[in-house]
């Protein structure tokens, strides 16, 4: 299993929540050397921090804490450069940080300044952190990993996940804004792995359909029906757990992976392969 460790350090964003901090957790476990955890909640981090230095399986494992706000181009150039400071390069970014709608509503019904914060935050938010840190490491030496038995791998200057959605892909009713921001990744993702390729920069999404974490919770709270209506359309017939998520992340960040960039890892029990029949 030497092709899904890692060894390098990773700017984690969201991750005082559902998703984000089980990156941070299985990055720690997988061997990472450092993580910058960061989100706009300072209250969750500091938590999480802690947690992850029980789990790490690196005895040189450093982790550090930062605020930041990713619709705010100088906190979002600030935290990159903290990490570059801290830990002199940065192999992985996991952007999983996010908003939903404030109400579900219809198309017509959408307020337009709930638009241009979901948008904000989605969609702007991850291009101005893979902006930032697409030059960070362009500026850095490639690498090369032991691979045991596989020899020595070229793995390049670094991997960047974004935590999409489904609603990447498909939309669902009376959620104009986040299943734009949602599509609007699926770009972003795309042409950042174009413009970045040569630098032997990877760029890929990762898009679950319903995760439980608090964004879940909220959604259950929301639309009771949810949990019924997942039992319909997920094989699983549970919503994925933000492990599940995690470690799609840390394969897509993983040496085995170098050759998949610009691509969309669907997590959806085969939801949207095909009509549901039947
Ligand atoms: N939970 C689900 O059902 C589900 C399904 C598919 C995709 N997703 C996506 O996964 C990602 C993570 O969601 P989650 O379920 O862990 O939600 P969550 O609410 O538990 O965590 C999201 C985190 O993002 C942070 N955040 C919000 N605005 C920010 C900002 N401006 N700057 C920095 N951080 C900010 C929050 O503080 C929070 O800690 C989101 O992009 C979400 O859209 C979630």
């Amino acid at each position: 299993m030497a092709q899904f460790r890692i060894d390098g350090f990773a700017i984690v964003i969201g991750a005082a929540g559902g998703i984000g901090r089980e990156v941070v957790l299985t990055f720690a476990e997988a061997g990472a050397k450092g993580i910058l955890l960061a989100d706009i909640n300072s209250g969750g981090i500091a938590q999480v921090a802690d947690q992850s230095k029980s789990l790490a399986s690196n005895p040189n494992y450093r982790c550090i804490t930062a605020v930041v706000d990713v619709t705010d181009v100088a906190s979002v150039d600030a935290l990159v450069n903290l990490a570059k400071t801290e830990f002199g390069r940065v192999d992985y970014c996991i952007n999983a940080f996010g908003v939903d709608v404030a109400s579900y509503v219809p198309f017509d019904e959408t307020d337009p300044d709930d638009y241009d914060r979901v948008l904000g935050i989605n969609t702007k938010g991850v291009f101005l952190v893979t902006r930032a840190v697409g030059k960070i490491m362009q500026s850095q030496e490639p690498v090369s990993v032991d691979l045991g038995r596989h020899g020595r791998r070229d793995v390049g200057r670094g991997s960047i996940v974004n935590v999409s959605s489904a609603m990447a892909i498909a939309a669902v009713p009376a959620k104009a804004p986040y299943t734009t921001s949602k599509h609007a990744v699926t770009g972003i993702t795309k042409a950042a792995a174009m413009d970045f390729k040569s630098a032997g920069i990877r760029i890929n999404q990762v898009c679950p359909i319903w995760v439980k974490t608090p964004m879940f919770e909220e959604e259950c709270r929301r639309v009771p029906q949810t949990p019924q209506i997942l039992e319909k359309l997920s094989s699983l017939k549970r919503p994925i757990e933000p492990d599940e998520v995690a470690s799609a992340c840390l394969y897509l960040c993983s040496p085995t992976t170098v050759y998949l960039n610009g691509i969309t890892l669907t997590m959806d029990s085969g939801l949207t392969a095909g009509p549901v029949i039947g």
